[in-house]
């Protein structure tokens, strides 16, 4: 860009700063300097403003600053679709800093951009804070797609991660879902009041079953703790923001300061890599542990995400920590999302009950108060499955739509400019919450999905949400998050009332508020309380029947780790006052690092 080209200059005049002092005298000097950075910075507002005029409207930006000081202090998603009702566009740039982003609060123009012309908006932008700071750029989730060796790069990711949890793949988790999805039924009964937790519990069990092997029995176990942190915290290194570390994306060359410098606070490890070592290790314990299991017993679980990788990792010839960062992915993207889908299920019950009572006359009337449901009942009972779309729209997990996509050439839509490089970002909250497809958007109703609803309008795509994202960056557990979570809202429906607690002095209901979501990239409902019991004593037995029952077939999955992500780093590092490192085998060993 040209203010780099300046930038660049002033960086050459600084290093004959001194024979110029001695030549013309400190002031003179000092002077010029000052109308240099000036012009530097009149030029680079300018090229600023000339873009401006050819991108999609929003508000006006300052120099070096750009807009980011009108950001909110939480949830952007809201403020950026008040601007685009204000200017009346489905499109709205906002400058962080002096990088446009552009934010896209309308499904069609979603689809126009995203899916149809996914050649050019597979990218990723630069992103200084989750990406060179956090995850790297050999991460699936941040790689950008600058050329063809980074576009097969990013193919050889996207193969193996597909390997693991694409569709084809995901028919074979179905029992291992539905066992764990019986144990929530269990845990519903015994500890009600501890729904998020087993919520937490299950989807964490299912993502570690599926990577490997072995499931996490208790929510007391720290695996799950640590991961939903890491992920939160993680989630919210995504949003833009106008305090630090956020505010590093508008001064991104703070980012090339040491470490320790005050602005990186509230990065946790993030520009650390223990992360792969430690998803490395516990997937070198999770093979081991695999290999020694009977062939009978072997064949009775899905084969590990990480035993897979291992016998395709000499294929592609991927270093072990992108290998064992696949597996932190399948964590990452699978266990706070779709526990957090499933507090929002139990919130929409305490606030809506009228769907949830109709929900469930449709499964006494197709399932009967003996057998919890089944995905094979799911064509007899349209309003499940319209219920489960409606929770994944209503208040959609990603919700900006993960992490942003960035055009690889320059595009245009309207005939508004979209520069390459630019940051794009799919607002689902404004997406999900338009009322040309959505009227009356914060009601949860799943009848808008069903056929002859008045209700019902188009939308692109055929499944009614896009709660997973688009194109060629879409989620790859897209489909295990949806079997998961159908036969999960499916079987609670079917077992329990899930209605707003009651003050046990006044017997008062205690309201919930259906807005009252944390602020992160990854939203879930804030803490709330709420009854949840047993819709009938039949219904009980079969529960407590079906739930000891898998828990009796889960029992070849049950296993400890000997690891803990919180002390894991912690531990290399004092013990040898080094960085761990893998070497040529793939252990971990440490190295004395400058
Ligand atoms: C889970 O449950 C089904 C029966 O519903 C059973 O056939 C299967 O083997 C179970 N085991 C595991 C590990 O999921």
């Amino acid at each position: 860009m040209l203010s780099d080209r300046l930038l660049e200059n002033l960086n050459l005049l600084t290093l004959r700063l001194q024979s110029a002092i001695a030549e013309f005298g400190t002031g003179n000097v000092l002077l010029s300097l000052l109308a240099i950075a000036a012009t530097a910075v009149v030029a680079d507002y300018a090229h600023m403003l000339y873009l401006r005029s050819r991108m999609p409207p929003g508000p006006f930006p300052l120099p070096i600053v750009g807009n980011t000081l009108s950001l909110p202090d939480n949830k952007p998603w809201i403020y950026f679709e008040a601007l685009s009702k204000q200017y009346q566009t489905p499109l709205i740039t906002f400058w962080i800093g002096r990088n446009p982003t552009v934010w896209i609060n309308d499904a069609w123009c979603a689809q126009e951009l995203f899916e149809k012309k996914a050649q050019i908006y597979a990218s990723r932008p630069r992103m200084v804070v989750f990406g060179e700071l956090g995850t790297g750029q050999s991460n699936l989730v941040t790689m950008r797609i600058l050329n063809s060796a980074d576009r097969d790069h990013w193919r050889i990711h996207r193969k193996l991660m597909h390997l693991g949890v694409g569709i084809q793949s995901v028919r074979g988790y179905r029992e291992v879902q539905n066992n764990e999805s019986k144990v929530v039924g269990l845990d519903f009964l015994r500890a009600p009041e501890h729904y998020v937790k087993h919520l937490e519990r299950y989807a964490t069990s299912v993502v570690s079953i599926i990577a490997f092997g072995r499931r996490v029995a208790s929510y007391d176990d720290p695996i799950i703790t640590e991961v939903i942190a890491l992920m939160q915290l993680a989630a919210e290194l995504n949003v833009p923001g106008k305090s630090f570390p956020m505010l590093l994306e508008t001064f991104p060359f703070l980012a090339r300061f040491p470490s320790f410098m005050p602005w990186f606070r509230g990065l946790g490890n993030r520009n650390q890599k223990g992360g792969h070592y430690f998803f490395h290790t516990l997937a070198q314990e999770a093979v081991e542990r695999y290999d020694q299991l009977s062939p009978s017993e072997q064949a009775a679980i899905p084969t590990p995400y990480c035993k897979t990788l291992n016998s395709e990792a000499a294929k592609y010839n991927l270093p072990l920590d992108e290998l064992s960062s696949l597996t932190g992915n399948l964590f990452g993207a699978g266990a706070d999302t779709s526990s957090s889908t499933l507090v929002t299920f139990v919130l929409a019950c305490c606030a809506f009950p009228e769907a949830m009572h109709k929900a469930q006359a449709e499964l006494d009337a197709v399932v009967g108060p003996n057998r919890s449901p089944h995905w094979d009942d799911s064509p007899s009972l349209p309003y499940i499955n319209a219920f489960v779309k409606e929770v994944l729209r209503w208040r959609s997990v990603a919700i900006i739509g993960g992490q942003p996509h960035s055009p690889t050439q320059d595009d245009s839509y309207n005939g508004w400019l979209i520069p390459a490089g630019a940051w794009v970002q799919g607002n689902l909250w404004a997406i999900h919450r338009h009322e040309r497809e959505f009227p009356d958007p914060d009601r949860f109703y799943p009848d808008r999905y069903l056929a002859d609803n008045p209700s019902r309008r188009p939308f692109p795509g055929d499944k009614g949400y896009m709660t997973f994202g688009w194109g060629r960056r879409v989620c790859s557990g897209q489909a295990l998050a949806e079997q998961g979570t159908w036969i999960t809202v499916a079987r609670l429906l079917w077992g329990f009332d899930i209605r707003k607690a009651r003050d046990p002095d006044t017997g008062a209901e205690i309201d919930v508020d259906i807005f009252a979501y944390t602020n992160g990239l990854n939203m879930r409902p804030q803490p709330f309380r709420c009854a949840i019991v047993p819709r009938s004593e039949e219904i009980r037995a079969a529960l407590v029947r079906e739930g000891e029952q898998a828990l009796r077939d889960l029992k070849v999955l049950d296993g400890e780790s000997r690891y803990r992500m919180s002390t894991f780093y912690q531990e290399q590092r004092r013990k040898y006052k080094e960085e761990p490192v893998l070497d040529e085998n793939g252990n971990v060993k440490v190295v004395r690092v400058k």
